[in-house]
């Protein structure tokens, strides 16, 4: 089980997580807070459960939640003031993801832009962002966080078996929730912080960190679809994607690597 004391006692943070709830079970954490944002919203407030009965991932995805296997978390955050569409914020909390892994377990990760953190090829976390207009019709983004800690005793669905991986079958460690999640928050607030004022360089952040720069990609979203080479970013997180001698800077959908 997750243990709140253990959370609050490494928590170095100003706003971030001084309020959390851990949850033995609940439908989804994003959903929880979806609701508390309609009606109470606290900004910095954390939700974290040991499992999930209905955890839902990017474009309406069902998100596999065991019990016991997975840090399974949303955190309410104010209004960031991005651009509907900026990958950004996916990009800065998947940055602070695999930070907190390297400073733990000392595992490189690959982050795939613009919200999945990879090791060899198989998916072991991913972020899902959602607004919400609050009571007091300020804005709150709802930052749902799913990292696979332990599945060694779950029962896989086939159709996920060789596409994800988890912390413990990496590192052959025990892998200690409540301390990951301190360390993520930890590092977060900062990030956020300069997200908000406008002082944080996304390029930047990536660098050594992104598994598309230099690799040919399919790109595509509901309406198009683009083939081409990735050969950086912007500082905003914008991918630059090269496709028949023209530049284009993509800021979100999603994105097949050719082997
Ligand atoms: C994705 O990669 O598709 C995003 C997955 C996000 C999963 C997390 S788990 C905690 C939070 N609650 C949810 O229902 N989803 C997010």
């Amino acid at each position: 089980m997750i243990d709140e004391r253990t959370i609050v006692k490494q928590l170095n943070t100003r706003w971030l997580g001084k309020s959390i709830r851990v949850f033995d079970t609940i439908d989804s954490t994003s959903d929880y807070l979806i609701g508390i944002a309609r009606t109470s919203p606290e900004r910095g407030l954390v939700v974290v459960a040991d499992e999930q009965t209905r955890g839902r991932g990017r474009f309406g995805r069902r998100w596999f939640s065991p019990r016991g296997s997975g840090v399974w978390m949303s955190l309410m955050i104010g209004d960031i003031r991005l651009s509907g569409d900026s990958p950004a914020l996916s990009l800065a909390v998947a940055s602070c993801i695999y930070d907190a892994i390297k400073s733990l377990y000392n595992i490189d990760l690959t982050i795939k832009w613009p919200n999945d953190l990879i090791y060899e090829n198989r998916k072991l976390a991913g972020i899902l962002l959602e607004s919400v207009i609050g009571r007091d019709l300020e804005k709150y983004v709802i930052c749902g966080i799913g990292i696979n800690t332990d599945l060694s005793d779950v029962d896989i669905p086939i159709e996920l078996g060789a596409n994800i991986i988890s912390l413990a079958e990496i590192t052959d460690a025990f892998v200690e929730r409540d301390i990951l999640i301190s360390e993520i928050l930890n590092n977060l607030e900062f990030i956020l912080d300069s997200l908000r004022d406008g002082s944080l360089n996304i390029r930047a952040l990536l660098f050594g960190k992104d598994c598309l720069v230099g690799r040919r990609v399919r790109w595509y979203d509901n309406h198009y679809e683009l083939t081409g080479t990735i050969s950086g970013f912007r500082e905003d997180g914008a991918l630059i994607l090269n496709c028949e001698e023209k530049e284009h800077c993509l800021v979100s959908g999603s994105i097949d690597i050719f082997i």
